[in-house]
């Protein structure tokens, strides 16, 4: 039987000739399921000959593929994704988070836009710690007082003023008809509303909306989203002035007032993005001069990515049922997380050694300390003294105190690419799932990026048990350390990936795992998505690693000295069964074919990510 929303998009497709293949448009019905089913995952990547859009969910795709087929470019076409997905994907799509867009523009110019959220004015370095000097747990997670400054609309329309061609209230419009009219809820975001039922219902406006008031949406029921349609039409209509200096900027400071929170509207008037240099790395592999284009600090992760590149320049690489290979990554992991731990931070006030981290001769420095054969203990490895060589060699950076940081479950990444080869990866964010699970009157949901800082110095207080260093503590207008890579590589001087991954710590893994399958193993894009996938973040000292790794791989590691922790997020609700198949990281990635020059949308089948182009 095939339901409504099938046939919806089935004649789409075809009344549009559009190519559409979405994991969820795969599913059929079973209504009320409490745990979506698996669903085969696809073998090859999405075709077409000119634009493609990929993205966690088929309507933020369909959104972004509209704008394309009305004649906007890639960020048109991002920036429109962007809003759609605030409407449904709300455990990460966002108007009250944050993130980082790579921008490339066919003709070459690269940007990397910063609008990651920042600590409220009244933010103070001690602020989760009570007076009883212990860490309290929830408030840098959950609630009013969790929430950074939101960045995402102010980035948004920056993108859309420098680099797009359409009008705000255009690319708009896709999200502004979801909110109004409703969508139907897939078994995917029911499962997940009711997952996250405890910490909604803490709060009217969460509760009232997403939880249907309390009696749960079903697999199919229309959510319809009143209050977050008006805000996006007022956006819309006065562009990112309305959330930062407008209505929706007072209604937010007001209930930010009421309820124990910090932001005022002084801090959302003076909310800035940034533009930041885009980290930028050479490689040669498979005959082939490759360029890695990432993301710089205030993230981790694209320092985090280039010197494990640089590290695994001359390691040779066979794949991931050879034990071999795997051993030289997680030890490369080992490491960099062990330097992102002591010296990545908001680079506005923290000195970052980028051009040391980054430098071939550090990296191969830092590789010659593994042990081809044995897997390190972590207690042994601490980070490196990161120094570019030749006459401008300097080793003054000194490591900052470490402590550890706990890292949220939720995040969403999107890449995009044109007819004409302009190019956007973007991934942003609330951090956790739902954020604070704070849905304030303007009916989005608010983030809770405090908890990216070191809340607590000196003491783990972690999900994910992330170590992080001291000047990454909070502090008014500083930004939290992110693990966000937005990344993008051409091969010869051509567009080639697009790429990036939600995930917290694993979003490095992952996105570095996705760039390896591209580049030195040269599969093909699904494949590269598809491929299981392993992390290593120093501490705890233990290789995770996904259900479907081959069994004999993890005992060949084991005989290496290793400890090996199968599956990864561990959901509470979920079944044993259910927690041992999950996953890590969504990586929704585009490669070019180099022959063609068509592109291969690779959507995560992980979450039944939906990959669209024409
Ligand atoms: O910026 C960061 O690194 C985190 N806020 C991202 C959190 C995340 O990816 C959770 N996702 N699954």
């Amino acid at each position: 039987m095939i339901d409504k929303k099938v046939i919806l998009l089935l004649s789409l497709a075809f009344l549009t000739g559009a190519v559409v293949v979405s994991q969820q448009t795969a599913q059929r019905s079973a209504p009320n399921a409490a745990t979506p089913r698996e669903i085969p995952w696809p073998k090859q990547a999405v075709r077409a000959a000119h634009g493609m859009v990929v993205a966690d969910e088929e309507l933020g795709s369909q959104a972004g593929l509209e704008i394309l087929k009305r004649g906007g470019n890639a960020v048109d076409a991002a920036v429109a994704t962007a809003f759609a997905l605030a409407v449904v994907e709300p455990a990460a799509g966002n108007i009250g988070g944050g993130g980082f867009m790579l921008i490339r523009l066919a003709d070459g110019k690269t940007t990397f836009l910063d609008y990651r959220e920042t600590a409220p004015g009244k933010a103070t370095r001690d602020m989760y710690i009570g007076k009883d000097g212990k860490f309290d747990e929830e408030a840098s997670v959950i609630g009013y007082r969790s929430v950074a400054v939101p960045g995402t609309v102010a980035g948004l329309e920056w993108a859309l003023k420098s680099y797009g061609t359409m009008r705000l209230a255009d690319v708009m419009a896709p999200a502004m008809r979801l909110a109004e009219e409703g969508f139907a809820v897939g078994e995917k975001l029911a499962a997940e509303l009711e997952e996250e039922r405890s910490g909604l219902q803490a709060f009217p406006t969460s509760k009232r909306i997403f939880l249907n008031g309390g009696r749960r949406f079903k697999t199919g029921e229309t959510l319809r989203q009143p209050e977050l349609s008006a805000t996006l039409k007022h956006i819309a209509q006065n562009g990112a002035a309305e959330f930062y200096r407008g209505e929706t900027a007072r209604m937010l400071a007001a209930e930010m007032a009421n309820n124990g929170g910090i932001i005022s509207l002084d801090d959302l008037a003076n909310y800035k993005p940034k533009v930041r240099e885009v980290l930028h790395a050479k490689y040669e592999s498979g005959g082939h001069a490759w360029e890695v284009w990432t993301a710089p600090p205030p993230s981790s992760g694209g320092v985090a990515i280039i010197e494990a590149l640089n590290m695994l320049k001359d390691v040779p690489l066979k794949g991931w049922d050879d034990a071999q290979s795997v051993h030289m990554v997680v030890e490369t992991m080992r490491r960099i997380f062990a330097d992102r731990a002591a010296y990545l931070a908001d680079p506005d006030y923290a000195k970052v050694p980028v051009a040391g981290l980054t430098d071939p001769c550090y990296a191969r420095e830092r590789a010659a300390t593994i042990d081809p054969a044995k897997a390190s203990s972590s207690k042994n490895v601490a980070a490196g003294t990161p120094h570019v060589c030749g006459p401008s060699a300097n080793r003054d950076a000194a490591p900052h105190l470490v402590n550890s940081l706990a890292e949220g479950r939720h995040t969403t990444h999107f890449s995009v690419v044109d007819a004409a080869g302009n190019a956007v990866a973007n991934t942003y964010t609330l951090n956790d799932s739902y954020g604070s699970h704070v849905t304030c009157a303007g009916g989005f949901l608010l983030n809770d990026e405090m908890d990216d800082f070191t809340a607590q110095p000196g003491a783990p207080n972690s999900l994910y048990e992330l170590m992080q260093s001291d000047a990454n503590a909070i502090a008014p207008g500083h930004r939290p350390l992110s693990s966000m890579t937005p990344t993008m590589l051409l091969r010869d001087g051509k567009l080639s990936f697009v790429t990036g991954s939600p995930g917290g710590p694993t979003i490095i893994s992952v996105t570095l795992l996705t760039v390896l399958n591209w580049m030195r193993l040269g599969m093909e894009a699904q494949a590269a998505i598809n491929a299981p996938r392993f992390h290593h973040q120093w501490f705890p000292d233990r290789i995770r690693m996904e259900a479907e790794f081959p069994l004999s791989v993890e005992q060949a590691l084991r005989a290496r000295g290793y400890e090996v922790e199968r599956g990864w997020y561990e959901t509470p609700s979920l079944s044993d069964d259910a927690k041992l198949r999950k996953h890590m990281g969504l990586a929704n990635a585009i490669g070019i074919d180099p022959q063609t020059g068509e592109r291969l949308g690779a959507a995560d089948p992980r979450d039944r990510g939906s990959a669209m182009g024409y």
